[in-house]
């Protein structure tokens, strides 16, 4: 089957507790719950993973390519200043594999320093302002490019 690893950067794990107005009242396990669910729709095999380090979600995107598993990633705030984890994402497109960068609220309406993402223009394309949703669509243009 194929894998898609949904990667998500800092502060994601505090979902649910972090600004609920902003990211609404559903936890990370919630994500996990409903990313092996919308999977299992999908006939994709889904794994969501959450981590704080820069570092490691580096090795995770290195993981992705040498596994051959698509990426729905949301850096989170590495989205407007890693360059470490911009240059990691475009190895998975440059590899062939998809990346689709995921937001839960829409940063071009936020503050001014949300407006840039580092990541956008390596990724093979973006979702963001659908809270929760924004994975399920990211998951669902996933599968509907490797169907076509
Ligand atoms: C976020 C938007 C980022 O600007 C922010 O730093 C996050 C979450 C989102 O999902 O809306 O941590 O990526």
């Amino acid at each position: 089957m194929t894998r898609v690893l949904v990667l998500n950067g800092p502060n994601l794990g505090r979902l649910g507790v972090r600004e609920p107005e902003i990211y609404g009242s559903a936890s990370m396990a919630d994500l996990r719950r409903s990313g092996a669910a919308w999977g299992e729709a999908l006939d994709l095999e889904v794994e969501v993973r959450q981590t704080d380090d820069e570092s490691e979600l580096v090795g995770w995107l290195h993981e992705a390519v040498d596994a051959r598993a698509h990426v729905v990633l949301n850096p989170a705030a590495f989205t407007h200043y890693s360059y470490a984890v911009r240059d990691a994402a475009a190895q998975v497109t440059t590899s062939g594999l998809l990346l689709v960068e995921v937001h839960l609220s829409n940063p071009a309406t936020r503050e001014s320093f949300r407006h840039h993402s580092v990541v956008g223009a390596v990724a093979t394309g973006t979702v963001a302002g659908f809270g929760f949703d924004s994975y399920r669509l990211a998951l669902e243009a996933v599968a509907a490019r490797l169907a076509a």
